[in-house]
């Protein structure tokens, strides 16, 4: 009854544990969800009374398929005061999250016999984006003990003939992994060599905490095979408004718009001008919530790595941990898999992860920091007491 492509692609496995989270909280189930991918703090004040505005003000029809001109230019200013990146507003596309400006793009760009290169653990939509093109995700080895930069003899071994694509996500979702400069140049250069195109999913951009971040198209000196994707969600607390952004080439852009014309119309404008509010007034919640999660990640990779048997690397931005529990798995008890473990945390201590599978990461449980002190508190109390338990 249904087409080849949707079967080619799996429900997303982060928004199935959120819907977990909800089902036992409606129980009366006192849970801690670790498994969200979004910021606890609510979105910014200022922000908030610009989408109240816009539509009082009649900003309640469609706008251009591809994003309002106001909004292309203030993402365009975004990107010069923040990355240093100078676009025209003919090279930027608005779309729907930068879940969707990833679509789009892979969309307008792979197809069967293409393949595109995809950095494990990865976040678990982009293997889904690249099989529903009909072209093959191509799975590359990282170092846990480099922020999880590429292993660079798998990356050289795999990259073909078909290559198309190659898909960087630093700071990383699910690892937390920012890369050195040094690792970004190296894929950069063996893209150029490929002619594939480089996706820069930055939409972690601004959640760096031990230096400032250096976005790809920066060091992609004459590459013009290089797509800039950032999002309101993760910076501005902005997930449920829904706005992405995508920068690079101007007939990929003007495809991704053709595309978004034939099937969303365009993107939400009251968010749109909620969002020019966000990229160009006052960014210093961006800054009061990078602190936060900074405490955060250093309170919760200090809990885990005192666990003994659990090794989790200190990841340079994002909000999530990636922790390695494989120690604790095969020793002939009932947690053989991340799964089973990811599986006791959500049905014995309430707490819900997402397992390290879900993301190509076997062995590993992502927890996100997104949290109150006292969740953490809490849910790293109950990892300890699982940990003796199984
Ligand atoms: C790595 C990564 N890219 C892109 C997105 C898309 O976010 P949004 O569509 O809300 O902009 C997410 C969201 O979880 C993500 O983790």
């Amino acid at each position: 009854m249904l087409s080849d492509r949707i079967g080619r692609i799996a429900p997303s496995a982060t928004l199935a544990m959120t819907a977990k989270a909800a089902e036992l909280r409606a129980a009366g189930i006192d849970v801690i969800n670790l498994s969200v991918g979004e910021p606890d703090f609510p979105t910014p004040k200022n922000i908030r009374r610009a989408g109240k505005k816009a539509i009082d003000e009649g900003h309640t029809r469609y706008t251009p398929g591809s994003g309002t001109m106001d909004l292309k230019k203030a993402a365009a200013e975004k990107m010069a005061r923040d990355n240093d990146l100078r676009f025209k507003t003919d090279e930027i596309i608005i779309s729907c999250g930068g879940k969707h400006s990833l679509y789009n793009a892979c969309q307008v760009l792979f197809q069967a016999g293409d393949e595109v290169i995809i950095f494990s653990p990865y976040w678990v939509s982009f293997p889904d984006f690249v099989a529903v093109t009909g072209a093959k995700p191509v799975i590359v080895k990282t170092d846990s003990s480099r922020q999880f930069e590429p292993d660079f003899d798998d990356l050289k071994a795999k990259i073909t003939s078909s290559t198309r694509g190659i898909i960087i996500n630093s700071p990383s979702n699910p690892t937390g992994g920012v890369w050195r400069d040094d690792a970004v140049l190296q894929v950069l250069e063996l893209g150029r060599d490929a002619d594939a195109w480089v996706f820069s999913d930055e939409c972690y951009e601004q959640l760096t905490y031990d230096r400032p971040y250096v976005s790809t198209a920066m060091l992609a000196e004459n590459n013009d095979k290089v797509l800039t994707f950032q999002s309101c969600s993760k910076t501005y607390a902005m997930t449920g408004w829904r706005i992405g952004y995508t920068a690079g080439d101007r007939d990929v852009i003007k495809a991704m718009g053709k595309l978004q014309g034939q099937s969303t119309s365009c993107p939400t404008s009251i968010s749109q001008v909620a969002a020019i509010e966000a990229l160009t007034g006052d960014q210093s919640e961006v800054s009061h919530m990078r602190e936060e999660f900074k405490k955060r990640r250093d309170y919760i990779v200090g809990r885990l790595n005192h666990m003994d048997g659990v090794n989790c690397a200190t990841p340079g931005g994002a909000f999530y941990v990636f922790p390695d529990f494989s120690s604790h798995m095969n020793k002939g008890g009932k947690i053989t898999c991340s799964n089973d473990l990811s599986m006791y945390l959500l049905k014995e201590k309430s707490v819900v992860t997402v397992s390290g599978d879900a993301f190509g990461g076997e062995g590993h449980v992502r927890f996100s920091y997104a949290a109150s002190d006292e969740d953490l508190r809490r849910a790293m109390g109950f990892v300890e007491e699982t940990l003796d338990e199984i």
